[in-house]
């Protein structure tokens, strides 16, 4: 049994098979034709942060395979008064196939896949969203092709979706390059995670035009992630000069991308300019997280399909 709890948990051999896999589920999805491998199958959900895209694009995908699901959240479950995650892991992967969890730590999903009988997905921890990355990934290549090579830049805030865009420079092989400002760096510590992999495998600018001189893709995320909000104030100001703008998307690749994992704040990491102007594939990556994901699910359920 596999659990897809960081972007390292599947080798560039298995990810080769998903993006192939997930582009036949897209073509299928596209022409109303019937994808039902996962009949009777029942994926749980569990939110103990907000979601529009991780919510509409699992539970619509695992309906159009022939499945069905169940959604909890903290509030609407005993996970918000204190039932322990172990139990809680016992109890849900008895009744169910598959669970895909956004929570807060790392450490907690960790315990949950550690208890669990079925396959569990990381839907967005702090220090991981190894889905949107899949996504991303997906749509760079339906749009380039091959990332292998490419220099990615990453400005702004050293935070879960850079820890992820590491892991997967790392094992895909392409150059990641990172711009944040001082104080909200990326930890390596936990970007490497489990075995080190893609340690000093990055370069560090302080400027974020110098990050995307040259890029393929610029990316970006907001400024205060989920369960930072207290900080709200001081990152405002820390990350003013961090906002993907014309200029900078002028130092890159005439020819590079731009993207922004949802949801956007238009004027704080991103101009309007960008986000909505002809390199933006941002609707592209948040379908993609649909596609993308239906072939994870069927993946971790059944293997690899011919
Ligand atoms: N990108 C992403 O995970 O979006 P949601 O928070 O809406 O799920
Ligand atoms: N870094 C953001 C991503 C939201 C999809 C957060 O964790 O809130």
């Amino acid at each position: 049994m596999k659990h897809y709890l960081q972007f390292s948990d599947l080798s560039a051999d298995e990810y080769a098979y998903l993006f192939e896999r997930a582009a036949l589920i897209k073509k299928k999805f596209k022409s109303y034709e019937k994808h039902h491998p996962l009949v009777d199958r029942t994926l749980a959900m569990i939110f103990e942060k907000a979601s529009t895209r991780t919510r509409v694009s699992f539970e619509a995908g695992m309906y159009q395979m022939g499945g069905s699901v169940v959604h909890l959240t903290t509030g609407d479950s005993q996970l918000g008064r204190a039932e322990p995650i172990e139990d809680s892991a016992k109890v849900i992967s008895r009744m169910t196939d598959l669970v895909m969890i956004r929570t807060f730590e790392q450490t907690k999903i960790e315990r949950f896949a550690a208890h669990s009988r079925v396959p569990v997905i990381n839907g967005l921890t702090n220090e991981f969203h190894p889905c949107q990355i899949l996504a991303d990934i997906f749509t760079y290549i339906e749009h380039r092709g091959s990332i292998q090579g490419k220099t990615v830049a990453w400005v702004g805030d050293g935070n879960n979706m850079a820890n992820t865009w590491l892991q997967a420079a790392a094992l895909l092989g392409f150059h990641l390059r990172v711009s944040t400002p001082n104080g909200y760096e990326l930890d390596e510590k936990v970007a490497t995670t489990p075995n080190g992999m893609g340690a000093g495998s990055y370069e560090t600018y302080s400027n974020p035009m110098d990050a995307c001189a040259g890029a393929d893709l610029v990316t970006t995320d907001v400024w205060t992630s989920m369960g930072y909000e207290a900080e709200n104030e001081a990152r405002r100001k820390a990350f003013a000069a961090w906002c993907v703008d014309t200029r900078m998307m002028a130092a890159a690749q005439p020819d590079a991308l731009f993207m922004h994992c949802l949801p956007a704040h238009r004027g704080e990491e991103v101009q309007a300019e960008v986000i909505d102007g002809p390199q933006s594939v941002v609707w592209d990556e948040a379908e993609n997280r649909m596609h993308v994901q239906k072939a994870l699910m069927e993946y971790l359920l059944l293997g690899r399909q011919s």
